[in-house]
């Protein structure tokens, strides 16, 4: 800094002469220009800008002038110092855009390079699902049984009370499976429902008996958004002495508060099924509005049609003379049984809306619900 010197005029201080300044503003600007990297602006920016460079010290020098100079000059300065500050914030922009469009093309992922094409498998949703169920009640006690899919006429029917001439062996609903000589009574046929697992399990143990029985059903439905001819359900039974429709009831209330959370209900209604005796349909309250929208006009719901109900399956209280033909003394012994289909629960508690999303095996459907193994 040259030494205060009240008589010369500020103009004649060589670093503030104003060629000077304009000089030095012109270098710094046209150095922020040929930066070509943000690194070089980071230079440009300390050797112009920063507190040794030549418009700084030519501030410094300010301080020296006597007070009637020092407003021109700090004008001066100050602007040149302001057309550099704006010179390398705007080169900034313009280095750090390029920079961000090149790390998009440089750094961009080559969706058409090789990938893994055996990732690890998932287990389907629907197997998880009675698996989970099959949980809940091998927690109670319950244990797992199965049964054939390829099943006789006897224990799909006979054994559990249909008449000869009961609607539900008809060709509509029931796949027959012809004979080894190809004839058309073989006696065999897909399994409509798991119940006939009940009968085997009667047959094959003594009471107290309590089964769970989750498995692939039949009919000859079409496959649309809400029917498949290959379907799922969890079938229920319980027979030991002095059995009630309140254990029943208990039971269901148990099972939809497990898996759908605490204070999910089920009611029944009256229903016939030939193999219980009394029977009855059960619904859950709807899952998602809870049974909000019903005479709420405001609130529909899909999932339930704004009903507030969801109906799940049959149940009933094992017909005596099913007990009968399997061995069981109906006198001592009573029994409850629940059967329903699983895909359409799995629906609505997924939001799912259509059915063939869920058979048709698709994996974009199935990892969504995770990579349990
Ligand atoms: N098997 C019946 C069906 O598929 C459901 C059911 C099971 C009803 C057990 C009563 C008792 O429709």
């Amino acid at each position: 800094m040259s030494a205060p010197n009240k008589s010369y005029d500020p103009v004649e201080v060589e670093a503030l002469k104003p060629e000077q300044i304009e000089r030095m503003r012109d270098e710094a600007v046209a150095a922020v220009a040929a930066a070509s990297d943000l690194d070089e602006l980071r230079e440009v920016k300390a050797a112009h800008a920063g507190d040794r460079s030549p418009l700084a010290l030519a501030n410094r020098e300010i301080a020296a002038l006597p007070p009637h100079a020092k407003a021109d000059a700090g004008k001066r300065v100050g602007q040149a110092r302001g057309a550099v500050n704006k010179a390398l914030a705007a080169r900034q922009g313009e280095l750090e855009a390029e920079r961000d469009a090149r790390v998009l093309v440089e750094e961009a992922v080559d969706v058409t390079l090789s990938y893994d094409r055996r990732p690890a498998g998932a287990r389907h949703p629907m197997t998880t699902f009675a698996d989970r169920i099959a949980d809940v009640f091998t927690a109670l006690g319950y244990r797992v049984a199965e049964g054939p899919e390829v099943e006789t006429e006897w224990f799909n029917f006979d054994a559990l009370n249909f008449p000869p001439d009961h609607p539900a062996r008809e060709m509509q609903d029931t796949f027959f499976v012809r004979g080894a000589d190809g004839g058309e009574d073989s006696g065999l046929v897909l399994r409509t429902h798991t119940s006939p697992v009940q009968i085997r399990s009667m047959i094959d143990s003594e009471p107290p008996l309590y089964v769970v029985c989750p498995g692939r059903v039949y009919r000859t439905d079409e496959l649309d958004a809400t029917h498949t001819p290959v379907f799922t359900q969890v079938e229920l039974l319980a027979v030991d002495e002095g059995l009630t429709m309140a254990d029943l009831k208990g039971t269901l209330d148990h099972m939809v508060g497990a898996l759908f959370g605490e204070g999910m209900r089920t009611r029944l209604r009256p229903n016939f099924f030939p193999f219980t005796e009394p029977s009855a349909e059960m619904d859950m309250v709807c899952y998602v509005c809870r049974g909000e929208s019903v005479g709420n006009p405001d609130r529909p719901c899909r999932t339930c049609s704004s009903e507030g109900w969801i109906e799940l399956g049959g149940c009933g209280m094992v017909n005596p003379r099913v007990l009968t033909a399997c061995g069981i003394d109906p006198d001592k012994y009573s029994g409850f049984a629940f059967g329903f289909g699983i895909e359409r629960m799995l629906m609505f508690r997924h939001n799912i809306e259509d059915m063939r999303d869920i058979v048709e095996g698709d994996v974009r459907f199935t990892l969504p619900f995770g990579m349990e193994i």
